[in-house]
């Protein structure tokens, strides 16, 4: 697997604007509010029920018709790109076992996964820079690594059609307690007119701040881990100055392209979504996945309302 800059597209400046193709994953950071596990395995890697968050990641990507996935990793954190390459050693062990073997091929088959490295985590705008060759001019897609949605409740298609007719950026919010605020990129928004999307309702973004305080934010309408950006993102990048927690950060890249004229529209999304960067929400999405399994989720959630319902000092199978 290696890096190389594919520019598109000549039928695209004749028809107009095109569809993304590309999809970037920012994965190289150091997790350090799931230490001390993730201290030698990338949070990336961290299984929700039987694949690792990852997986899912890249999936939905492919499901949005994306094949060509770049990988931003960081040392130590390799273990990322040998799960989507083969394991003939293993599969060859697997003859008899048709169900496992497929799944083990799965992640192989998914999508073309590239990488690049970024040196140091100076934040998510720098990380994002690094993609700049990989993607070249054309529009792509940024998938935050360590969030997901629900698979049958799709967002990407619906973002990968609006930047086709808006350009620009194209973002995804959900709402949150104002009180989480600083937690996230937060925007202001207003109507945003004759745009329709089947999963949500579409808004003009007219400001956006990175983690803002309750009392700073414009309001509670939280940037979603999926974007989909302009070319023009990288030049944006390379401007923006340190921001929030001393880091290069999109947001304020975005905020930059905004003031000078690109347009920003956002769908608010209200689908659900999984969050994989905390213990909490880990273990919240890990639940639900594991309840919505046709081979077993019966049978947990069976014993998952025993376990609520039982002694909060015991437990059904003490
Ligand atoms: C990042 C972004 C933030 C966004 C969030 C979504 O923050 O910087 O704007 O709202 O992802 O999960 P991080 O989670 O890396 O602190």
């Amino acid at each position: 697997m290696s890096v190389h800059s594919a520019n598109s597209s000549a039928t695209a400046a004749a028809t107009g604007r095109s569809r993304a193709v590309k999809a970037v994953i920012p994965a190289a950071g150091l997790a350090t509010r799931f230490l001390p596990a993730t201290k030698a395995v990338p949070k990336e890697l961290l299984p929700v029920v039987d694949r690792p968050v990852l997986q899912y990641i890249v999936e939905e990507a492919t499901q949005a018709g994306i094949n060509d996935v770049l990988l931003i990793t960081g040392r130590g954190k390799t273990s990322m790109v040998d799960h989507f390459d083969r394991r003939p050693d293993l599969e060859a062990r697997l003859e008899n076992k048709p169900e496992i073997l497929a799944a083990v091929q799965r992640p192989s088959e998914l999508a073309d996964i590239y990488t690049v490295r970024q040196p140091e985590q100076l934040g998510l705008g720098h990380a994002v820079g690094y993609a700049e060759s990989h993607v070249g001019d054309q529009p792509f897609a940024v998938l935050l690594g360590d969030e997901f949605v629900k698979l049958d409740q799709p967002l990407l298609p619906a973002m990968l059609e609006l930047q086709a007719r808006t350009g620009g950026v194209v973002l995804a919010f959900f709402e949150v307690d104002p009180a989480d605020t600083k937690r996230y990129g937060i925007a202001s928004v207003e109507p945003a007119e004759a745009e329709l999307t089947d999963i949500g309702e579409v808004v003009k973004v007219t400001g956006m701040v990175e983690k803002p305080k309750p009392e700073e934010a414009p309001s509670n309408l939280a940037v979603l881990g999926r974007y989909v950006l302009p070319a023009t993102i990288f030049d944006a990048i390379r401007r923006t100055k340190p921001g929030s927690g001393g880091e290069i950060q999109l947001t304020d890249a975005m905020e930059l392209l905004r003031n000078e004229g690109t347009p920003v529209h956002a769908i608010v999304y209200r689908g659900t979504r999984y969050d994989t960067g905390m213990p909490l929400g880990y273990l919240q999405t890990v639940v639900q996945i594991a309840a919505e399994r046709e081979d077993f989720g019966a049978e947990f959630r069976k014993w998952l309302a025993d376990f609520v319902n039982s002694d909060a000092s015991g437990g059904p199978n003490t």
